[in-house]
Order: structure tokens, then sequence, then C-alpha cells
């Protein structure tokens, strides 16, 4: 069902079943992912915009007493979303909106994160000019996402091969992006990227990039 206030199409089931998949896999997920998220997050300024943060998995990366200004269109993630915010000690502001029209003034971010989201939003390119629009000048966008492997690997085939079951079991979610050739394009004034390969069984997932991006 689509959300005629954001767009965003709804799943009851799915949407349920990604938030339950992200509690629970969460800490998984962090264990492979923590070293990068480490390195990009650090010191995180007293306010964050995040797209898609789902059920918070990067809270952890913010400092108690910080507001996080969350761009977070799937209603079936918010309970759990709001309860991790609590649990940490950091001020929620929700907004049900889409990343791609977060509805902030030009200019009036310090920091914009996101994990696992530019492969699920409808239009990453998008997503990315809207991230310059609202970033002041000088301020950072810092990202992990997992992207496309290199063509003719195994990795590569299995992504190609499980496209529509992935994309269907996970909302939308492409493993077939390009995402650190579409942040260099997307007219930052500095870009630093790392690729790295993670060695989860979750094998289409495994080809990722994080960085940070300069406004
Ligand atoms: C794979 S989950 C990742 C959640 C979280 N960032 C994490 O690392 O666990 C993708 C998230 O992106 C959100 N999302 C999908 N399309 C979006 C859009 N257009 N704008 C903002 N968030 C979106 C989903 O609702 C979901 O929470």
């Amino acid at each position: 069902m689509t959300d005629i206030r954001t767009g965003f199409e709804v799943h009851r089931a799915r949407g349920a079943f990604n938030a339950a998949f992200f509690s629970v896999m969460g800490p998984y997920i962090e264990r492979n992912v923590r070293r990068h998220k480490r390195r990009v997050y650090a010191g995180l300024p007293a306010t964050v915009v995040e797209l898609g943060p789902g059920v918070g998995a990067n809270l952890r990366y913010l400092r108690p007493g910080s507001t996080l200004i969350a761009i977070e269109p799937n209603v079936p993630m918010h309970r759990r979303l709001r309860a991790a915010a609590e649990r940490r000690g950091v001020h929620l502001d929700l907004r049900d909106r889409l990343a791609e029209r977060t509805g902030l003034p030009d200019g009036s971010a310090d920091c914009v994160i996101s994990s696992l989201v530019l492969c699920t939003v409808a239009d990453p390119a998008e997503v990315l000019t809207e991230v310059r629009r609202i970033l002041r000048p000088g301020g950072t966008f810092r990202f992990v996402e997992h992207v496309v492997a290199r063509d003719g690997t195994p990795t590569r085939v299995l992504q190609r091969a499980l496209r529509r079951p992935w994309a269907w079991t996970f909302e939308g979610c492409s493993c077939e992006r390009d995402l650190a050739g579409l942040v260099r394009a997307a007219g930052f004034a500095r870009v630093e990227i790392e690729p790295y390969r993670l060695h989860s069984p979750f094998v289409t997932f495994n080809t990722q990039v994080a960085g940070i991006a300069s406004a």
C-alpha cells in the first residue's frame, strides 16, 4: 500500500518482517561493519540527520544527549526506533518523509549519515542531490553501503541471479548499484571512499563501501 503523504510503499507484512529482521540481525551486521562505521562516523556533531535509520543501528555512534533527525518513511520501523533512541538517550526527531524530499531547509545540516539505505531508495542520485542541498558548506555526508561487485566475479553472478527475490524480501533493495560512482558524480567538494569486502553468508551483500563526502 502506498502512503499517500510520503509516496512510500508500505508493505504491512514485509515492513514488519524487515523491522524484526534488522532487530535480530543488527548485532551480527554491526560486528561485521563496525570497524568501517567507527571510522566514518567518528566525532559526529550534536545534531545529525540520518536517512533511513530503520530500527536504530547507528544510534550507538551518537553521544547521549544528541539529536537525531530521522528521515524514515517506513512506519513499521518507528516503534523500535523510538524505543532504541530512548535507551541510548538520544533525542529523536522522527520525520515520516522520503530521503528524496526531506523537507529540511537548504544548508541546514552539519552532517547526514546513512547505512544500507542508498541500495533501497527509489532514486539514489536524487537522494544525493537532496543531501547536498541540505548540507551546509563544509558539512559531511558519511555512509556505509553495499554495492555492485566487479563484473565477472562469482559475487556479481549471484547478485544478478538473486536480484528479484532479494528486492522482494528487502523492500526494493538492490545489490547492483555502483554507489561509489554515484557519490563521486554527485558534485561534492571532496569525497573519500574505501571499498572493502565482508565475509558473511549474505554473499550478495558482501561488497561494500564506506566514505565521507564533504559539501
Ligand atoms: C536495509 S534497511 C537499513 C536500516 C538501517 N539504516 C541499518 O543500517 O540497519 C533500509 C532502510 O531504508 C529505509 N528507506 C527505504 N526507502 C527510503 C527512502 N526513500 N527514504 C528514506 N528511507 C528509506 C527503509 O525503511 C529502511 O529502514
